[in-house]
């Protein structure tokens, strides 16, 4: 089947019709939802998957011994398998449920860091990093003296693997790096990122926070030491998300979180501890959300990945010709092969105000530093506008978009 046929048999009406939020009209207006790079909204699916739980599935996980304690932790390991299916892991024992990529990239920094950094080491991030995956590295920095080395990005916004390189000495001890920018929509070349890591002997972490939802992604395939998703981009609930660890990281790092679940033995003076993936998660888990994120997955896969990425890349496309073509429009992030993020400033006009202005005609898009302030001051900006799309978007949303803009622009001019 070639990508033209996979767009025409691309049922966006019925898509959209699963998601029941985008009904919804804003000061009388037809919802025009454009801010799914922080998060996206929820298929009926996943709705009334967690609905179903609550209703009839509900105890807590694990450590009971009744049928619904039983019924509980089936699905929720289920949910587990699902996300080791979502990312092509070799075991389900692979992947530690976290509350989100936050939780999940601090869970690295410290236990990583713990056992493995020393003063004068050095991390290696871009600086398209999103704060998530900068500032659990500046606390080694402060804790530990780790030094922070930054790979710059290309005045399009494209990932430089020389510069990568050039990073790389015998001092590093990780890189981290995202797999798409949450900012500019740069996917980042990570096979050859971890090839150049590897061949020095350095372990990878990869941010897939949106990478996840917008590329195609085998961790086996690209041998990524670590790599994390955070539930509600993927069209699941908040509160959840999930790290990807090679077996052998997880065999012989230190826990990050200590209590109920984690454990093997607790005495007045000793403590040893559960296997992987439990070792990982202290306390009762996130027990619906992961369930809920696993019927998210469900949703996509059954809508197919290969499709939802044509139809992602037709309407990037077509947002890219359509914003480049508005005059007093400055675009960031041009990358070729570039997800459908768009960051962009207005001549004359604040960022805070250019949203404010079109939220009124019913269009949704996110204005600031997106938690990403070292890009945004690699580019001499303070804050931009920025507009994602999602699997239900369309390309008359791209013209309202556009429509909306044009009428800020003459209310700035
Ligand atoms: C690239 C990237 N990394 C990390 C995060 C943090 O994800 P969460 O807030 O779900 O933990 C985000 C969220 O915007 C992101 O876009």
């Amino acid at each position: 089947m070639n990508q033209q046929t996979k767009i025409r048999s691309y049922d966006i009406e019925a898509i959209r019709a699963d998601f029941p939020i985008l009904t919804e009209r804003p000061y009388g207006k037809p919802l025009v939802y454009l801010d799914n790079a922080a998060s996206a909204q929820k298929p009926r699916a996943v709705i009334e998957r967690m609905d179903h739980v609550y209703e009839h599935e509900y105890a807590n996980v694990h450590r009971g011994l009744h049928y619904l304690a039983n019924a509980a932790t089936d699905a929720y390991e289920a949910a587990r398998e699902k996300m080791r299916a979502f990312l092509n892991a070799g075991s389900s024992d692979e992947i530690i449920f976290t509350r989100g990529a936050t939780e999940a990239l601090n869970l690295v920094a410290a236990s990583y860091g713990l056992a493995h950094i020393r003063e004068g080491d050095e991390i290696v991030l871009s600086v398209m990093e999103h704060h998530s995956n900068i500032v659990p590295w500046h606390f080694l920095r402060e804790r530990k003296g780790a030094v922070i080395k930054w790979v710059d990005v290309e005045e399009d916004g494209s990932f430089s693997l020389e510069a990568f390189e050039r990073a790389l000495t015998e001092k590093t001890k990780i890189v981290a790096i995202t797999h798409m920018s949450n900012v500019l929509g740069t996917i980042t070349p990570l096979k050859e990122i971890i090839r150049l890591a590897h061949e020095r002997g350095i372990p990878v972490l990869a941010d897939g926070s949106q990478g996840a939802v917008h590329c195609d992604v085998d961790v086996r395939d690209l041998d990524v030491d670590f790599y994390v998703v955070t539930g509600h981009k993927l069209y699941g609930p908040t509160g959840i998300g999930a790290l990807y660890a090679k077996k052998h990281w997880l065999e012989q790092l230190p826990p990050y979180a200590g209590g109920g679940e984690m454990i093997e033995t607790v005495t007045r003076d000793t403590v040893t501890y559960g296997v992987p993936p439990h070792r990982f998660e202290a306390g009762t888990p996130p027990i619906v959300e992961a369930i809920g994120l696993g019927a998210a997955l469900d949703y996509m896969e059954n809508i197919g990945r290969a499709a939802i990425h044509a139809h992602e890349a037709d309407l990037g496309a077509y947002a890219a010709r359509r914003l480049a073509e508005m005059p007093g429009l400055r675009l960031f992030g041009t990358a070729p092969g570039k997800g459908a993020v768009f960051s962009f400033e207005m001549k004359g006009a604040h960022a805070h105000d250019v949203a404010t202005v079109i939220d009124r005609s019913g269009v949704a898009v996110r204005a600031g530093t997106h938690c990403a302030m070292p890009l945004l001051s690699r580019f001499g900006v303070t804050s931009t506008c920025r507009a994602s799309f999602a699997l239900y978007n369309t390309r008359e949303e791209v013209d309202a978009l556009v429509a909306a803009l044009e009428r800020a622009a003459h209310l700035f001019a």
